[in-house]
Protein backbone atom coordinates (compact mmCIF):
# COMPACT_ATOMS: atom_id res chain seq x y z
CA UNK A 1 0.00 0.00 0.00
CA UNK A 2 1.72 3.36 -1.10
CA UNK A 3 1.85 5.86 2.19
CA UNK A 4 1.50 8.92 0.17
CA UNK A 5 -1.79 10.46 -0.14
CA UNK A 6 -3.70 12.54 -2.93
CA UNK A 7 -2.67 15.98 -3.02
CA UNK A 8 -4.97 18.28 -0.82
CA UNK A 9 -7.50 19.84 -3.26
CA UNK A 10 -6.27 22.98 -4.94
CA UNK A 11 -7.72 26.13 -2.89
CA UNK A 12 -9.25 29.20 -4.83
CA UNK A 13 -9.45 33.03 -4.66
CA UNK A 14 -13.37 33.48 -5.44
CA UNK A 15 -12.33 35.68 -9.13
CA UNK A 16 -10.47 37.93 -11.13
CA UNK A 17 -10.83 41.05 -8.77
CA UNK A 18 -9.97 38.97 -5.32
CA UNK A 19 -6.57 37.74 -7.43
CA UNK A 20 -5.80 41.20 -8.43
CA UNK A 21 -6.26 42.90 -5.13
CA UNK A 22 -4.06 40.19 -3.20
CA UNK A 23 -1.45 40.42 -5.98
CA UNK A 24 -1.21 43.79 -5.60
CA UNK A 25 -1.46 43.59 -2.30
CA UNK A 26 1.70 41.05 -2.03
CA UNK A 27 3.72 43.67 -4.33
CA UNK A 28 3.00 46.53 -2.29
CA UNK A 29 4.59 46.35 0.66
CA UNK A 30 7.59 47.58 2.72
CA UNK A 31 9.18 47.00 -0.34
CA UNK A 32 7.70 50.24 -1.92
CA UNK A 33 7.31 52.81 1.05
CA UNK A 34 10.02 51.54 3.43
CA UNK A 35 13.08 49.73 0.94
CA UNK A 36 12.35 51.51 -2.19
CA UNK A 37 13.21 55.56 -1.37
CA UNK A 38 16.46 53.74 0.95
CA UNK A 39 17.66 52.13 -1.91
CA UNK A 40 17.39 54.79 -4.56
CA UNK A 41 18.88 57.57 -1.76
CA UNK A 42 21.60 55.28 -1.41
CA UNK A 43 22.07 54.77 -5.45
CA UNK A 44 22.74 57.67 -6.99
CA UNK A 45 19.02 59.31 -6.31
CA UNK A 46 17.56 60.20 -9.93
CA UNK A 47 19.68 58.16 -11.79
CA UNK A 48 18.18 54.79 -9.60
CA UNK A 49 14.94 55.77 -12.09
CA UNK A 50 17.00 54.74 -15.29
CA UNK A 51 18.11 50.82 -14.27
CA UNK A 52 15.31 50.73 -12.34
CA UNK A 53 12.71 51.46 -15.19
CA UNK A 54 15.06 48.84 -17.16
CA UNK A 55 15.16 45.86 -14.69
CA UNK A 56 11.07 46.31 -15.01
CA UNK A 57 10.68 46.10 -18.18
CA UNK A 58 13.31 43.91 -19.44
CA UNK A 59 13.22 41.38 -16.23
CA UNK A 60 9.96 42.21 -13.75
CA UNK A 61 7.55 42.22 -16.21
CA UNK A 62 8.71 38.99 -17.85
CA UNK A 63 9.41 37.04 -15.10
CA UNK A 64 6.46 37.61 -12.83
CA UNK A 65 4.25 36.22 -16.24
CA UNK A 66 6.87 33.24 -16.10
CA UNK A 67 6.23 33.21 -12.22
CA UNK A 68 2.25 33.10 -13.50
CA UNK A 69 2.81 30.81 -16.15
CA UNK A 70 4.77 28.32 -13.94
CA UNK A 71 2.36 28.74 -10.72
CA UNK A 72 -0.67 28.50 -13.14
CA UNK A 73 0.01 25.46 -15.73
CA UNK A 74 1.60 23.35 -13.00
CA UNK A 75 -0.79 23.85 -10.26
CA UNK A 76 1.55 23.74 -7.18
CA UNK A 77 3.60 25.00 -4.45
CA UNK A 78 7.26 26.38 -5.94
CA UNK A 79 9.26 23.01 -5.25
CA UNK A 80 5.90 21.04 -6.27
CA UNK A 81 5.79 23.24 -9.82
CA UNK A 82 9.52 22.58 -10.33
CA UNK A 83 9.64 18.86 -9.42
CA UNK A 84 6.76 18.72 -12.02
CA UNK A 85 9.76 20.28 -14.88
CA UNK A 86 12.16 17.63 -13.98
CA UNK A 87 12.60 15.86 -10.19
CA UNK A 88 16.01 17.47 -10.13
CA UNK A 89 14.62 21.01 -10.25
CA UNK A 90 12.55 20.28 -6.61
CA UNK A 91 15.70 22.19 -5.05
CA UNK A 92 15.21 25.41 -6.71
CA UNK A 93 11.20 25.65 -4.72
CA UNK A 94 12.93 24.89 -1.80
CA UNK A 95 15.34 27.64 -2.33
CA UNK A 96 12.32 29.95 -3.19
CA UNK A 97 10.88 28.86 -0.10
CA UNK A 98 14.26 28.83 2.11
CA UNK A 99 14.47 33.25 0.83
CA UNK A 100 10.85 33.28 2.35
CA UNK A 101 11.74 32.28 5.60
CA UNK A 102 14.54 34.49 5.57
CA UNK A 103 12.83 37.08 4.42
CA UNK A 104 9.58 36.79 7.42
CA UNK A 105 11.95 36.74 9.98
CA UNK A 106 13.10 40.30 9.00
CA UNK A 107 10.14 41.32 7.79
CA UNK A 108 7.69 41.16 10.84
CA UNK A 109 10.40 43.46 13.07
CA UNK A 110 10.00 46.49 10.21
CA UNK A 111 5.79 46.36 10.79
CA UNK A 112 6.67 45.57 14.25
CA UNK A 113 8.50 48.94 14.22
CA UNK A 114 5.40 50.85 12.21
CA UNK A 115 3.29 49.68 14.61
CA UNK A 116 5.12 50.87 17.58
CA UNK A 117 5.46 54.35 15.21
CA UNK A 118 1.66 54.77 15.07
CA UNK A 119 1.50 55.05 18.58
CA UNK A 120 4.55 56.89 19.22
CA UNK A 121 3.01 59.38 16.43
CA UNK A 122 0.31 60.64 18.79
CA UNK A 123 2.74 61.85 21.24
CA UNK A 124 5.48 62.72 19.07
CA UNK A 125 7.71 60.97 21.73
CA UNK A 126 10.54 61.56 19.64
CA UNK A 127 10.35 64.87 20.73
CA UNK A 128 11.94 64.17 24.14
CA UNK A 129 15.33 62.92 21.87
CA UNK A 130 18.12 65.19 20.49
CA UNK A 131 16.59 64.04 17.20
CA UNK A 132 14.25 61.56 15.37
CA UNK A 133 17.22 59.26 14.15
CA UNK A 134 18.57 59.41 18.02
CA UNK A 135 14.77 58.36 19.43
CA UNK A 136 15.03 55.48 16.54
CA UNK A 137 18.29 54.34 16.90
CA UNK A 138 19.07 54.74 20.49
CA UNK A 139 15.87 55.70 22.32
CA UNK A 140 13.77 52.71 20.48
CA UNK A 141 16.08 50.27 19.22
CA UNK A 142 19.02 50.40 21.69
CA UNK A 143 21.26 49.80 18.75
CA UNK A 144 24.63 48.19 19.60
CA UNK A 145 27.52 48.08 17.60
CA UNK A 146 27.23 45.23 14.93
CA UNK A 147 27.93 42.12 17.08
CA UNK A 148 26.17 38.74 18.53
CA UNK A 149 23.98 40.81 20.83
CA UNK A 150 20.96 38.66 22.64
CA UNK A 151 19.85 41.60 24.63
CA UNK A 152 15.88 41.39 24.18
CA UNK A 153 14.45 45.01 23.27
CA UNK A 154 11.41 44.64 24.99
CA UNK A 155 9.67 47.39 22.73
CA UNK A 156 10.17 45.78 19.68
CA UNK A 157 9.31 42.34 21.12
CA UNK A 158 5.72 43.20 21.77
CA UNK A 159 4.51 44.41 18.72
CA UNK A 160 6.19 41.15 17.21
CA UNK A 161 3.74 38.78 19.73
CA UNK A 162 0.51 40.92 18.47
CA UNK A 163 1.69 40.41 14.54
CA UNK A 164 2.35 37.05 14.94
CA UNK A 165 -0.78 36.41 16.59
CA UNK A 166 -2.67 38.45 14.10
CA UNK A 167 -0.58 36.45 11.31
CA UNK A 168 -2.14 33.10 12.99
CA UNK A 169 -5.62 34.30 12.90
CA UNK A 170 -5.43 35.94 9.10
CA UNK A 171 -3.82 32.90 7.55
CA UNK A 172 -5.72 29.99 9.26
CA UNK A 173 -8.66 30.48 6.87
CA UNK A 174 -9.13 29.46 3.91
CA UNK A 175 -7.34 31.57 0.97
CA UNK A 176 -10.48 32.76 -0.49
CA UNK A 177 -11.25 34.45 2.67
CA UNK A 178 -8.72 35.42 5.45
CA UNK A 179 -5.89 36.30 2.58
CA UNK A 180 -8.42 37.24 0.09
CA UNK A 181 -10.87 39.52 2.37
CA UNK A 182 -7.54 41.31 3.75
CA UNK A 183 -6.84 42.28 0.53
CA UNK A 184 -9.72 43.34 -0.58
CA UNK A 185 -10.26 45.43 2.56
CA UNK A 186 -6.57 46.71 3.15
CA UNK A 187 -5.56 47.23 -0.93
CA UNK A 188 -7.93 50.05 -1.49
CA UNK A 189 -8.00 51.78 1.92
CA UNK A 190 -3.97 51.75 1.63
CA UNK A 191 -3.80 53.62 -1.81
CA UNK A 192 -6.76 56.44 -0.28
CA UNK A 193 -4.43 57.05 2.68
CA UNK A 194 -1.16 56.61 1.28
CA UNK A 195 -2.10 59.51 -1.75
CA UNK A 196 -3.57 61.90 0.75
CA UNK A 197 -0.39 61.52 2.54
CA UNK A 198 1.84 61.71 -0.57
CA UNK A 199 -0.28 64.93 -1.83
CA UNK A 200 0.45 66.84 1.80
CA UNK A 201 4.17 65.83 1.62
CA UNK A 202 4.87 67.70 -1.70
CA UNK A 203 3.03 70.94 -0.70
CA UNK A 204 5.96 71.06 2.46
CA UNK A 205 8.00 74.00 1.98
CA UNK A 206 11.57 72.94 0.41
CA UNK A 207 9.84 69.24 -0.93
CA UNK A 208 10.57 70.63 -4.83
CA UNK A 209 14.28 70.66 -3.93
CA UNK A 210 13.69 66.71 -2.71
CA UNK A 211 11.85 66.10 -5.74
CA UNK A 212 14.41 67.75 -7.79
CA UNK A 213 17.10 65.26 -5.84
CA UNK A 214 14.90 62.46 -6.99
CA UNK A 215 14.46 63.14 -10.52
CA UNK A 216 17.52 64.52 -11.64
CA UNK A 217 19.73 61.84 -12.77
CA UNK A 218 23.22 61.40 -11.94
CA UNK A 219 24.76 59.40 -15.26
CA UNK A 220 28.03 58.66 -13.40
CA UNK A 221 25.66 56.56 -11.03
CA UNK A 222 24.95 54.51 -13.76
CA UNK A 223 28.68 53.08 -14.44
CA UNK A 224 28.47 51.49 -10.90
CA UNK A 225 27.18 47.92 -11.39
CA UNK A 226 25.98 48.29 -7.47
CA UNK A 227 23.46 50.50 -8.99
CA UNK A 228 22.38 48.33 -11.30
CA UNK A 229 22.29 45.05 -9.15
CA UNK A 230 20.43 47.31 -7.10
CA UNK A 231 17.72 48.12 -9.09
CA UNK A 232 17.08 44.32 -10.38
CA UNK A 233 16.98 43.34 -6.84
CA UNK A 234 14.56 45.99 -5.53
CA UNK A 235 12.10 45.07 -8.79
CA UNK A 236 12.33 41.08 -7.56
CA UNK A 237 11.58 42.34 -4.15
CA UNK A 238 8.87 44.39 -4.98
CA UNK A 239 7.27 42.27 -7.40
CA UNK A 240 6.69 39.63 -5.09
CA UNK A 241 8.85 37.14 -8.00
CA UNK A 242 11.47 35.23 -8.18
CA UNK A 243 10.89 33.76 -4.32
CA UNK A 244 7.45 31.83 -5.10
CA UNK A 245 5.04 34.56 -3.66
CA UNK A 246 3.40 35.08 -7.39
CA UNK A 247 3.99 31.97 -8.70
CA UNK A 248 2.14 30.56 -5.75
CA UNK A 249 -0.62 33.04 -5.68
CA UNK A 250 -1.31 31.99 -9.32
CA UNK A 251 -1.82 28.24 -8.66
CA UNK A 252 -4.83 29.31 -6.71
CA UNK A 253 -6.60 30.67 -9.85
CA UNK A 254 -9.33 29.22 -11.44
CA UNK A 255 -8.53 27.36 -15.24
CA UNK A 256 -9.65 30.63 -17.04
CA UNK A 257 -8.00 33.21 -16.21
CA UNK A 258 -7.01 36.32 -18.04
CA UNK A 259 -3.43 35.76 -16.09
CA UNK A 260 -1.68 38.83 -18.95
CA UNK A 261 -3.86 42.04 -18.59
CA UNK A 262 -4.08 41.04 -14.61
CA UNK A 263 -0.11 40.77 -14.44
CA UNK A 264 0.35 43.78 -16.16
CA UNK A 265 -2.28 46.05 -13.73
CA UNK A 266 -0.75 44.80 -10.65
CA UNK A 267 3.35 45.64 -11.93
CA UNK A 268 2.20 48.96 -12.98
CA UNK A 269 0.03 49.48 -9.69
CA UNK A 270 3.16 48.31 -7.83
CA UNK A 271 5.18 50.82 -9.68
CA UNK A 272 2.99 53.77 -9.36
CA UNK A 273 2.80 52.93 -5.97
CA UNK A 274 6.61 52.97 -5.28
CA UNK A 275 7.07 56.04 -7.29
CA UNK A 276 4.17 57.09 -5.15
CA UNK A 277 6.67 56.45 -2.06
CA UNK A 278 9.56 58.14 -3.65
CA UNK A 279 7.79 61.39 -4.29
CA UNK A 280 6.60 61.27 -0.43
CA UNK A 281 10.06 60.86 0.43
CA UNK A 282 11.87 62.84 -1.22
CA UNK A 283 9.69 65.80 -0.84
CA UNK A 284 9.60 65.38 3.06
CA UNK A 285 13.95 65.28 2.36
CA UNK A 286 13.59 68.41 0.94
CA UNK A 287 11.88 69.72 3.68
CA UNK A 288 14.74 68.34 6.25
CA UNK A 289 17.00 70.00 4.29
CA UNK A 290 15.07 72.88 4.15
CA UNK A 291 14.54 73.00 7.83
CA UNK A 292 18.01 72.31 8.18
CA UNK A 293 18.93 75.11 5.77
CA UNK A 294 21.54 72.40 3.75
CA UNK A 295 21.41 70.89 0.33
CA UNK A 296 19.41 67.41 0.29
CA UNK A 297 23.12 65.83 -0.61
CA UNK A 298 24.08 67.22 2.61
CA UNK A 299 21.57 65.70 4.67
CA UNK A 300 23.74 63.27 7.61
CA UNK A 301 22.38 60.50 9.70
CA UNK A 302 19.96 59.03 6.54
CA UNK A 303 20.78 55.81 5.78
CA UNK A 304 18.87 53.24 3.93
CA UNK A 305 17.27 50.88 6.69
CA UNK A 306 15.68 53.67 8.63
CA UNK A 307 15.01 56.07 6.08
CA UNK A 308 10.94 56.19 6.75
CA UNK A 309 11.97 56.39 10.28
CA UNK A 310 14.10 59.15 10.33
CA UNK A 311 12.50 62.02 7.71
CA UNK A 312 8.39 60.77 8.40
CA UNK A 313 9.29 62.03 12.35
CA UNK A 314 10.84 65.30 11.09
CA UNK A 315 7.77 66.59 9.69
CA UNK A 316 4.98 64.99 11.59
CA UNK A 317 6.77 67.18 14.35
CA UNK A 318 6.95 70.32 12.28
CA UNK A 319 3.28 70.20 10.80
CA UNK A 320 -0.10 71.36 11.78
CA UNK A 321 -2.13 68.23 12.06
CA UNK A 322 1.14 65.54 11.93
CA UNK A 323 -0.09 63.48 14.80
CA UNK A 324 -2.83 62.16 12.20
CA UNK A 325 -0.25 62.43 9.22
CA UNK A 326 1.72 60.17 11.02
CA UNK A 327 -0.75 57.62 12.18
CA UNK A 328 -1.39 57.64 8.54
CA UNK A 329 1.63 57.25 7.37
CA UNK A 330 2.99 54.58 9.54
CA UNK A 331 -0.67 52.85 9.40
CA UNK A 332 -0.08 52.42 5.82
CA UNK A 333 3.07 51.14 6.20
CA UNK A 334 1.88 48.41 8.53
CA UNK A 335 -0.99 47.57 5.86
CA UNK A 336 1.04 47.47 3.08
CA UNK A 337 3.36 45.45 4.38
CA UNK A 338 0.78 43.21 6.23
CA UNK A 339 -0.10 42.23 3.24
CA UNK A 340 3.06 41.38 1.84
CA UNK A 341 3.48 39.65 4.81
CA UNK A 342 1.27 37.20 4.46
CA UNK A 343 2.06 36.15 1.22
CA UNK A 344 5.59 35.47 1.89
CA UNK A 345 4.27 32.98 4.67
CA UNK A 346 1.94 31.68 2.13
CA UNK A 347 5.23 30.62 -0.07
CA UNK A 348 6.17 28.30 3.02
CA UNK A 349 2.79 27.02 4.08
CA UNK A 350 1.53 25.67 0.76
CA UNK A 351 4.89 24.00 0.01
CA UNK A 352 5.30 22.25 3.88
CA UNK A 353 1.44 21.38 3.89
CA UNK A 354 2.00 19.67 -0.27
CA UNK A 355 5.60 17.72 0.81
CA UNK A 356 4.17 16.65 4.32
CA UNK A 357 0.27 16.15 3.80
CA UNK A 358 -0.47 18.57 6.56
CA UNK A 359 -3.42 20.47 7.48
CA UNK A 360 -3.12 24.19 6.48
CA UNK A 361 -3.93 25.21 10.61
CA UNK A 362 -1.40 22.56 11.31
CA UNK A 363 1.13 23.92 8.36
CA UNK A 364 0.40 28.01 9.95
CA UNK A 365 1.18 26.89 12.98
CA UNK A 366 4.18 25.24 12.34
CA UNK A 367 5.30 28.19 9.88
CA UNK A 368 4.42 31.02 12.49
CA UNK A 369 6.38 28.96 15.64
CA UNK A 370 9.59 28.59 13.68
CA UNK A 371 9.16 32.15 12.21
CA UNK A 372 8.39 33.67 15.78
CA UNK A 373 11.51 32.19 17.13
CA UNK A 374 13.65 33.34 14.13
CA UNK A 375 12.36 37.13 14.39
CA UNK A 376 12.43 37.15 18.74
CA UNK A 377 16.13 35.37 18.53
CA UNK A 378 17.92 37.09 15.48
CA UNK A 379 16.30 40.33 15.16
CA UNK A 380 14.73 41.66 18.34
CA UNK A 381 17.71 42.34 20.10
CA UNK A 382 19.40 45.37 20.52
CA UNK A 383 21.91 44.36 17.30
CA UNK A 384 18.51 43.63 15.86
CA UNK A 385 18.91 46.75 12.75
CA UNK A 386 22.40 45.74 12.00
CA UNK A 387 21.31 42.12 11.44
CA UNK A 388 17.98 43.09 9.61
CA UNK A 389 20.07 45.54 6.99
CA UNK A 390 22.63 42.87 6.20
CA UNK A 391 20.31 39.57 6.13
CA UNK A 392 18.24 41.98 3.59
CA UNK A 393 21.06 42.36 1.82
CA UNK A 394 22.14 38.97 1.42
CA UNK A 395 18.63 37.20 0.85
CA UNK A 396 18.08 39.88 -1.99
CA UNK A 397 21.33 40.52 -3.82
CA UNK A 398 22.28 36.98 -3.72
CA UNK A 399 19.34 34.69 -2.59
CA UNK A 400 16.54 35.93 -5.03
CA UNK A 401 19.14 37.00 -6.94
CA UNK A 402 20.21 33.35 -7.10
CA UNK A 403 16.49 31.95 -7.19
CA UNK A 404 16.01 34.33 -10.52
CA UNK A 405 18.81 32.86 -12.29
CA UNK A 406 18.06 29.17 -12.12
CA UNK A 407 14.28 29.99 -13.03
CA UNK A 408 15.41 31.64 -15.64
CA UNK A 409 17.86 29.06 -17.02
CA UNK A 410 16.29 25.57 -16.34
CA UNK A 411 13.56 27.09 -18.44
CA UNK A 412 14.83 29.05 -21.10
CA UNK A 413 17.83 26.16 -21.40
CA UNK A 414 17.39 23.36 -19.80
CA UNK A 415 13.61 22.56 -20.15
CA UNK A 416 13.24 24.44 -22.65
CA UNK A 417 9.22 24.69 -22.57
CA UNK A 418 8.99 28.66 -22.74
CA UNK A 419 6.60 27.85 -25.99
CA UNK A 420 4.02 25.70 -24.21
CA UNK A 421 3.68 28.24 -20.91
CA UNK A 422 3.31 31.32 -23.87
CA UNK A 423 0.81 29.21 -25.67
CA UNK A 424 -0.64 28.58 -21.76
CA UNK A 425 -0.52 32.26 -21.13
CA UNK A 426 -1.85 33.29 -24.19
CA UNK A 427 -4.71 30.81 -23.98
CA UNK A 428 -6.13 32.38 -21.09
CA UNK A 429 -5.48 35.58 -22.00
CA UNK A 430 -7.46 38.73 -23.68
CA UNK A 431 -3.55 39.73 -24.50
CA UNK A 432 -1.39 37.94 -25.82
CA UNK A 433 2.59 37.74 -25.28
CA UNK A 434 4.81 37.96 -28.29
CA UNK A 435 8.10 35.83 -29.26
CA UNK A 436 9.83 39.35 -27.38
CA UNK A 437 8.56 37.85 -24.07
CA UNK A 438 10.95 34.12 -24.73
CA UNK A 439 13.85 36.83 -25.90
CA UNK A 440 14.01 38.56 -23.48
CA UNK A 441 13.92 35.46 -20.76
CA UNK A 442 17.12 34.18 -22.75
CA UNK A 443 18.36 37.22 -22.01
CA UNK A 444 17.76 37.44 -18.59
CA UNK A 445 19.39 34.01 -18.17
CA UNK A 446 22.64 35.89 -19.62
CA UNK A 447 22.48 39.27 -17.73
CA UNK A 448 20.89 37.90 -14.65
CA UNK A 449 23.89 35.17 -14.23
CA UNK A 450 26.62 37.75 -14.85
CA UNK A 451 24.76 40.27 -12.43
CA UNK A 452 24.56 37.65 -9.68
CA UNK A 453 28.33 36.57 -10.25
CA UNK A 454 29.79 40.09 -10.33
CA UNK A 455 27.79 40.37 -6.87
CA UNK A 456 28.84 37.58 -5.21
CA UNK A 457 32.20 37.99 -5.84
CA UNK A 458 32.35 41.96 -4.35
CA UNK A 459 30.19 40.63 -1.22
CA UNK A 460 32.89 37.83 -1.22
CA UNK A 461 35.94 40.30 -1.39
CA UNK A 462 34.32 43.95 -0.17
CA UNK A 463 31.35 42.29 2.05
CA UNK A 464 28.26 44.09 2.71
CA UNK A 465 28.68 47.68 3.29
CA UNK A 466 32.56 47.22 5.08
CA UNK A 467 32.20 50.76 6.39
CA UNK A 468 29.91 49.89 8.97
CA UNK A 469 30.42 46.00 9.15
CA UNK A 470 33.12 44.09 10.45
CA UNK A 471 34.22 41.07 8.03
CA UNK A 472 33.27 38.81 10.94
CA UNK A 473 29.72 40.10 11.32
CA UNK A 474 29.03 39.82 7.46
CA UNK A 475 30.41 36.09 7.64
CA UNK A 476 28.25 35.38 10.68
CA UNK A 477 24.86 37.31 9.29
CA UNK A 478 25.53 37.60 5.86
CA UNK A 479 27.38 33.93 4.77
CA UNK A 480 25.54 32.53 7.06
CA UNK A 481 21.99 33.28 5.86
CA UNK A 482 23.46 32.18 2.23
CA UNK A 483 24.52 28.65 3.93
CA UNK A 484 21.44 28.70 5.22
CA UNK A 485 19.27 29.42 2.20
CA UNK A 486 21.71 26.47 0.74
CA UNK A 487 21.49 23.82 3.23
CA UNK A 488 17.33 24.23 3.83
CA UNK A 489 16.78 23.78 -0.04
CA UNK A 490 18.70 20.80 0.48
CA UNK A 491 17.67 19.23 3.43
CA UNK A 492 14.47 20.12 2.29
CA UNK A 493 14.18 18.41 -1.21
CA UNK A 494 15.78 15.34 0.23
CA UNK A 495 12.85 14.51 2.39
CA UNK A 496 10.43 11.91 0.85
CA UNK A 497 6.88 13.39 -0.37
CA UNK A 498 4.07 12.63 1.25
CA UNK A 499 1.51 13.43 -1.29
CA UNK A 500 1.04 12.27 -5.10
CA UNK A 501 3.18 15.00 -6.45
CA UNK A 502 4.42 13.46 -9.44
CA UNK A 503 0.66 12.30 -10.41
CA UNK A 504 -0.33 15.04 -12.22
CA UNK A 505 -1.23 16.45 -15.85
CA UNK A 506 -1.32 20.06 -16.78
CA UNK A 507 -4.37 21.90 -18.83
CA UNK A 508 -4.14 20.59 -22.28
CA UNK A 509 -3.18 23.21 -24.93
CA UNK A 510 -5.35 24.25 -26.85
CA UNK A 511 -5.74 26.22 -30.03
CA UNK A 512 -6.60 30.41 -29.50
CA UNK A 513 -7.05 32.94 -31.97
CA UNK A 514 -4.55 35.70 -31.71
CA UNK A 515 -4.87 39.52 -32.95
CA UNK A 516 -4.73 38.93 -36.47
CA UNK A 517 -7.70 36.18 -36.03
CA UNK A 518 -5.73 33.76 -36.93
CA UNK A 519 -5.77 30.83 -34.68
CA UNK A 520 -2.43 29.80 -33.26
CA UNK A 521 -2.06 26.12 -32.38
CA UNK A 522 0.44 23.82 -29.99
N1 LIG B 1 6.71 42.64 -2.54
C1 LIG B 1 6.79 42.79 -1.15
C2 LIG B 1 7.30 44.13 -0.79
O1 LIG B 1 7.51 44.94 -1.63
C3 LIG B 1 7.60 41.69 -0.53
O2 LIG B 1 7.48 44.42 0.34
Amino acid sequence: MSNTEAAPAREQFSGQFGFLMAAIGSAVGLGNIWRFPGVAYTHGGGAFMIPYIVALLTAGIPILMLDYALGHRYRGSAPAVFRRLGKRFEVIGWLQVAICVAIMSYYVIVLAWALRYIGFSTTLAWEAADSPTTFFVSDFLHLSDPGFALTLDWAVFWPVVILWALTVAVMVGRVSRGLEWLNKIGVPLLLVMFLGLVVRAVFLPGAMEGLNAFFTPDWAALADPAVWVAAYTQIFFSLSIAFGIMLTYSSYLKTRTNLVPTGLVAAFANSSFELLAGFGVFATLGFMAHTQGVGVDELTGVTGVGLSFFTFPQIISSMPGGQIFGVMFFGSLLIAGFTSFVSILEVIVAAVREKFAISRPVAVAVVSAIGFVASVVLFTTTNGLNALDIVDAFANNIGILAAAVFECVVVVLVVRNLKDLQHHLNQTSTLHLGGWWRWLLALNAVVLTYIFVVTALRYAVEGYDPASYPASFNLAFGWGTVLFLAVAAVVLTMLRWRTEVDRFTPVPLEPYTDRKGEEVSA
